[in-house]
């Protein structure tokens, strides 16, 4: 028996053959997903605490080099979905160059990064709707507005779960429809964004960016691996591949324009807030409201929390269709139970869907996120490196098609973004690696005893016609 058990690129389409999902997508599209799922904490929450305790003004640099390391990254991904242009993403790609355990590996470690992803911004989200009604004399009363913690006299995060489960019936009618509404609210947001741009600029004083890096660079170092987070989110755009129209033309300026867009917002969004207000004073959940309302522009401060609560609702959008994408693609190589691809009458799949957003909803609903968002980037670090380390061996490749992205200066940027997610993944907490030891230990015990038994690659389950 091959133990391997790889896919060729070739039987990769056949195997989707009458169970595709269809091409709709564009460039702009792809953008817009793109944007949609990457700008959300990581501009509304981050800037603040992050420059306070931190980086100070610095953050700009921190900003900067976490967008390198996820670049490289985007690169690697880029030349992957315009090689493989089908759903699954990271999963997807592993699955052809390493075979099918590593295939399992990343997947389980995506369905972490989505997940966990998608459950720690829904929290942040309730944070600052609860405060918007609260804005307008609306209450709910305490206990169902964080996780379960009895001590603080919190027991359910209900609108956290309310808003997984309304983005999940919306996303069950199929893509075009919630891209329609995914359209609307990264106007809406990139809008806000750049209305705080324009008016803060006019408050901007040259000598709250004095001194610019009062923590050292080791300060920007640790702020980068901090904004991380923010830059989540590109990669669930690979997963669109297969509903994409040129899939080569279209991934690789989808994901690397996305990034190049969020990365320009957030350096200019935290320069002009650090110049409006010292950095000292950003330590607040919502700090760029906030830095209007100290220049007493209470009016484009409430602008701005509504379009903070819209725009992490496209992320959490975008994070459950990636999660959703996976388990579809997992269930139609029946490593997980062949339902999870079943799609309905909207070409959605519908049971993957309900599945991933009620697990979801629980975790955003009960679970103090604090501590398990570092685990979001663990998942996302160990796909990172195994989907650069690939396009070495997808290099070798004879059945590829001719043309597509190609990563430049290879091996030299596969090796690169292998070694700084490495390098990013043993910068993480001892408790979170043993956390993720866990999580990967159930991993491979159930493909153990479930999917390498009704894996549609085993050849004694499905014999071939
Ligand atoms: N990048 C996403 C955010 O910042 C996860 O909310």
């Amino acid at each position: 028996m091959n133990k391997l058990r790889k896919k060729g690129i070739n039987d990769m389409l056949q195997h989707t053959e009458g169970n595709q999902l269809k091409r709709t997508l564009g460039a702009f599209d792809l953008i817009m997903l793109g944007v949609g799922a990457i700008i959300g904490t990581g501009i509304f929450i981050l800037p603040g605490t992050v420059a306070a305790l931190h980086a100070g003004p610095g953050i700009i640099f921190s900003f900067i080099i976490a967008a390198f390391v996820c670049s490289l990254a985007a690169m690697c991904y880029s030349e992957f979905a315009s090689s493989i242009p089908i759903t699954g993403s990271a999963y997807t790609y592993s699955y052809t160059v390493f075979g099918e355990v590593i295939a399992w590996i990343v997947a389980w470690a995506l369905v972490l990064e989505y997940g966990l992803a998608a459950a720690s911004v829904a929290t942040g989200w309730s944070a600052y709707f609860v405060s918007l009604l609260e804005g307008f004399n609306l209450m709910i009363p305490k206990a169902f507005t964080g996780s379960f913690q009895p001590e603080e006299g919190t027991y359910i995060n209900l609108p956290a779960i309310i808003i997984i489960l309304l983005l999940a019936h919306l996303l069950s009618y199929g893509l075009q429809e919630s891209n329609r509404l995914n359209r609307i609210m990264v106007f809406i947001k990139v809008s806000v964004i750049l209305l705080f741009i324009i008016v803060g600029l006019f408050y901007v004083k040259p000598v709250n960016w004095t001194p610019f890096i009062p923590f050292g660079w080791e300060g920007v170092l640790a702020g980068a691996a901090l904004v991380f987070f923010a830059y989540l989110g590109f990669d669930a755009v690979s997963s669109a591949a297969e509903e994409v129209k040129n899939p080569q033309k279209t991934m690789p300026i989808g994901i690397i324009g996305s990034l190049f867009i969020c990365t320009a917002l957030y350096v200019t969004v935290s320069l002009v807030l650090t110049g409006m207000v010292p950095f000292t004073n950003l330590n607040v959940s919502d700090p760029v409201s906030f830095a209007m309302e100290m220049v007493n522009q209470d009016w484009i401060a409430g602008f701005i929390s509504l379009g903070a609560i819209t725009g992490m609702i496209t992320v959490i959008l975008v994070l459950l269709y990636g999660g959703t994408r996976l388990l579809f693609a997992l269930g139609r190589d029946q490593l997980l139970p062949k339902k999870m691809a079943r799609l309905n009458k909207k070409n959605s799949p519908v049971i993957s869907t309900w599945i991933f957003a009620i697990l979801i909803a629980l975790c955003a609903g009960f679970l103090p996120l604090s501590k398990l968002a570092e685990m979001t980037n663990m998942g996302t670090l160990l796909a990172f490196s195994i989907v650069s380390v690939g396009i070495i061996f997808l290099r070798k490749d004879k059945q590829l098609p001719e043309g597509g992205f190609k990563v430049p200066l290879f091996p030299l940027v596969p090796i690169a973004s292998f070694l700084s997610c490495i390098f990013l993944i043993t910068q993480l907490s001892t408790d979170t690696l043993i956390a993720s030891a866990i999580w990967f230990l159930v991993g491979l015990a159930f493909y153990s005893f479930y999917g390498r038994k009704h894996s549609l690659m085993n050849p004694k389950t499905h014999s071939k016609s």
